[in-house]
């Protein structure tokens, strides 16, 4: 059963973002629509060089050196982020769109109180005098649900155990209330007890703040266990999208297949993704079609030709909001039989 539709706080269309370098260009995102309701907690899915990270980063414009967009509408509040200027964007990322990395400790400043750090933040982005915004630090710490609040805000980085540290940046990230929190891998690196209990205060504040969450991760596992809906990427593009029951229950896209075959259990948090046989594209060189076509057991001739994404519309066997880059899932297509090659 779905949720009732909330307004969208996010809507990009064909995004597409490339690498400069003297080795060539990498098409890193190759024309990804993504939208988000408030409320809600989108997952992206796929395996490493997808391009999960250069979605999220070109949304707010934080790409590495040699990182272009180069096509693209990125709509937040009615404003395409990707026109905005580097100031008024730099307002966006610090009040409105917050980013949770996968290494905390890369993000904080090691010789600062995390107290401090948090003050810093408020002071820069609220009209606070020092003694509300250090209250307000406390009331985030306990919001994130650190023990002890009042006394562990004059702790150092190195004082806090990772999982604690992540906590650190997600009440940093919360500072300013943001519409949208992006977290890329925030539980990788952290082991599955902690993982499950920084996945548990995600939600917990999605539905105390109502703010929306991208949530990036390579496991499925945590993608059942938190997600609402769920995009699958591959060599830069959207593979398949559906409510996360819908992906689990009626994958439409032989990568998505491959994917929840490789985990036993996919409602198991924890697990590493095994990777479907075989390796993904060169993305200098993509093929024009679609890009899972050499590791794929269900390819037919067509298939190297662009694909489009395929709705409920197109085909019935698609459920409502589900969507499939996938030849065979035209009601054209011949039924797949693993036996005969095509
Ligand atoms: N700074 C960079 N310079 C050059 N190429 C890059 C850079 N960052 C990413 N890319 C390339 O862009 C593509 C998409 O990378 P991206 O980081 O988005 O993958 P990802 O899905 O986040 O993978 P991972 O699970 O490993 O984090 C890859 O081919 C990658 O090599
Ligand atoms: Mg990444």
């Amino acid at each position: 059963m779905s949720a009732p539709a909330q307004p969208l706080v996010l809507s990009v269309r064909d995004l597409q973002t490339e690498y400069r370098s003297g080795r060539g260009t990498v098409q890193a995102v190759r024309g990804v629509d993504l939208t988000l309701q408030r409320g809600e907690i989108l997952g992206l899915v796929g395996e490493s060089g997808s391009g999960k990270s250069v979605t999220c980063m070109s949304i707010i414009k934080l790409l590495k050196r040699g990182g272009h967009i180069t096509s693209g509408v990125a709509e937040f509040n009615g404003r395409d982020l990707l026109q905005l200027s580097e100031r008024q964007l730099e307002k966006v990322r610090g009040e409105k769109i917050a980013v949770v990395f996968q290494d905390p400790m890369s993000a904080l400043n090691p010789t600062m109180t995390v107290g401090k750090q948090i003050v810093e933040v408020l002071l820069q982005h609220r009209k606070m005098n020092k003694k509300a915004a250090r209250a307000r630090a406390v009331e985030l710490f306990e919001l994130v649900r650190i023990p002890s609040a009042l006394s562990r805000i004059d702790s150092y980085p190195h004082e806090f155990s990772g999982g604690m540290r992540q906590r650190v940046m997600i009440a940093i990230a919360l500072a300013c209330d943001p519409d949208i929190l992006i977290a890329d891998e925030p539980t990788t690196a952290l082991d599955v007890t902690i993982q499950r209990q920084i996945l548990a205060l995600l939600k917990e504040l999605r539905d105390r703040l109502g703010m929306a969450i991208i949530l990036v991760t390579h496991d499925l596992g945590v993608i059942a266990e938190t997600a609402d809906r769920v995009m699958v990427l591959y060599g830069g593009q959207v593979m398949e999208e559906a409510a996360v029951a819908d992906l689990f229950d009626a994958p439409q896209h032989p990568y998505t297949r491959g994917l929840l075959a490789a985990i036993p259990d996919p409602r198991e948090a924890g697990r590493p993704l095994s990777p479907v046989r075989g390796s993904p594209p060169d993305m200098r060189t993509p093929p024009l079609g679609c890009p899972f076509v050499p590791r794929c057991p269900q390819a037919m001739r067509i298939c190297q030709t662009p694909v489009p994404l395929y709705t409920a519309d197109d085909n019935p066997a698609l459920r409502a909001g589900q969507r499939a880059r996938c030849w065979r899932a035209d009601v054209a297509a011949p039924a797949f039989n693993s036996e005969a090659t095509s």
